[in-house]
């Protein structure tokens, strides 16, 4: 891994700039394999091209799956039959806990024999959340390393209809199961503690599947598999909120317009808090595409007065699950302590985010506290360019760029490459936008 190098503090953007993103990566995950079940050929425009939905597709062409792409698209075309592999494959779905997740949930539906696997990263991760669930709904799944952990064997045994509940405030895990459902074409009822983004019971009502939800559950009933002939992935708001929280704290009246963003409620907790803290912020030309409210989002910078935060409530934060790290590095600009709680689930992602964040922030000289569930930032204090660490996760190395920009002097984030995870446009964008931010010398490892 290469490591990210930003020239920092001598950047005013004087004009408003307009930028378009890539595909939001929930979304590509879902509809790549959806489309991988759907009947008949699906052209999807704007998949996310980041490692994590990347790692998808060996393993669906493992399964039979046809995928072809032609001038910025990929058309996905099942094998005629469905799937039905001739072995018991292992699937290696590297550092993707949304793969590993989903097509575990996938396959157990259908009761097809394989083996989930991934990398270091991915085996440390909890599977549990699914398993669980999944097993109580007679899918037959073994441990074969770590209880709790991939890799996962599942055996044969289609889903029964029946009712779950999910302890965790997860959409991986709620996905994962409605995808089981799905494709077992099984009424199943979720009862959840929270909700959490809600791309696939969106995905699916578009295809007319018929979904009841409410804050505490969602059901799926009267399954059926229509085809999906076309499919835009809308901009991914995570990866608009490291441009925008780069240009914010810059400061002064110039406007950043991200253009074709999914506007989705569940994924606007940043820009909300954004918001809320005296920035600038609309939505425009919103209209709604392939189920999924999509517009221009536009971004002042950081007014003067900018006021601290605090996140304490489970919804918010998971309305801002990915861009924590981000909140928590603009915070340290903010004078005054801004909080963020009820984030626990942040132990989880690829690295343990809380403490991760910590360190990456103390090595800018920022004062930050974590607990096992929550950041407290005091902001507004000096900080200085150096060298600071990414521990291999994207959202920390998007974060410390986006704040190492605002500083004068140079910054080296270790290992900043890891943001091809889910932007790979990242440093090219930046640059787009005025800011000096490159990778360094040396082939990528
Ligand atoms: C994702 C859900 C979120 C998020 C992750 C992608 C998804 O995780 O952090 O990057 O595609 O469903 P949770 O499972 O914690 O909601």
């Amino acid at each position: 891994m290469r490591d990210l190098l930003v020239s920092g503090g001598d950047f005013r953007a004087l004009e408003d700039r307009s930028v378009n993103i890539p595909g939001d990566k929930s979304i590509s995950h879902r509809v790549l394999l959806l489309a991988a079940i759907l009947p008949g050929p699906t052209r999807i425009n704007g998949l996310n091209e980041g490692g994590a939905v990347q790692a998808l597709k060996p393993a669906l062409q493992t399964l039979g799956v046809r995928l072809e792409e032609k001038d910025g698209a990929l058309t996905v075309t099942p094998p005629a039959g469905g799937l039905r592999p001739e072995g018991v494959y292992r699937f290696n779905l590297g550092s993707s806990s949304t793969a590993a997740r989903l097509l575990l949930g996938l396959l157990s539906g259908l009761g097809i024999p394989a083996v989930i696997d991934g990398d270091a990263s991915l085996r440390a991760r909890p599977m549990d959340w699914v398993v669980t669930p999944l097993r109580q709904l007679g899918a037959n799944l073994k441990y074969l390393g770590i209880p709790g952990r991939v890799p996962v064997l599942i055996e044969n045994g289609r889903l029964r209809p029946g009712q779950v509940r999910l302890e965790v405030v997860s959409a991986q895990a709620s996905s994962a199961i409605l995808f089981g459902a799905f494709a077992a074409g099984q009424e199943v009822e979720i009862s959840l503690v929270a909700p959490s983004r809600d791309h696939t019971t969106r995905l699916l009502r578009h295809l007319g599947v018929k979904v009841e939800e409410t804050r505490e559950s969602i059901k799926i009933v009267d399954v059926n598999y229509p085809p999906l002939p076309e499919y835009q992935v809308p901009g991914d708001p995570s990866a608009a909120a490291f441009l925008a929280g780069a240009c914010v704290c810059q400061g002064g009246p110039a406007k950043l317009t991200v253009e074709q963003v999914c506007l989705n409620p569940t994924r606007l907790g940043f820009f909300e808090l954004l918001g809320e803290c005296g920035v600038a912020i609309d939505y425009a030309d919103i209209a709604e595409r392939y189920g999924e409210p999509v517009g221009n989002l536009r971004v002042g910078g950081f007014p003067p007065g900018v006021r601290p935060f605090h996140v304490d409530q489970v919804g918010r934060t998971h309305a801002m699950i990915d861009e924590i790290p981000l909140a928590a590095a603009l915070a340290t600009l903010i004078p005054g302590t801004s909080s963020i709680s009820q984030a626990g689930e942040l132990a989880f992602k690829e690295t343990d985010r809380l403490q991760s964040t910590r360190n990456m922030l103390r090595a800018f000289g920022a004062e930050v506290e974590a607990t096992p569930d929550s950041l407290q930032v005091r902001g507004g204090l000096p900080l200085k360019a150096g060298v600071v660490p990414s521990f291999g996760d994207h959202r920390l190395a998007m974060a410390a760029a986006a704040l190492a920009c605002a500083l004068p002097g140079r910054t080296r984030i270790l290992g900043g490459e890891c943001y091809q995870t889910s932007f790979p446009e990242f440093s090219e964008k930046m640059r787009y936008l005025g800011f000096g931010v490159h990778l360094s010398e040396g082939a990528a490892g």
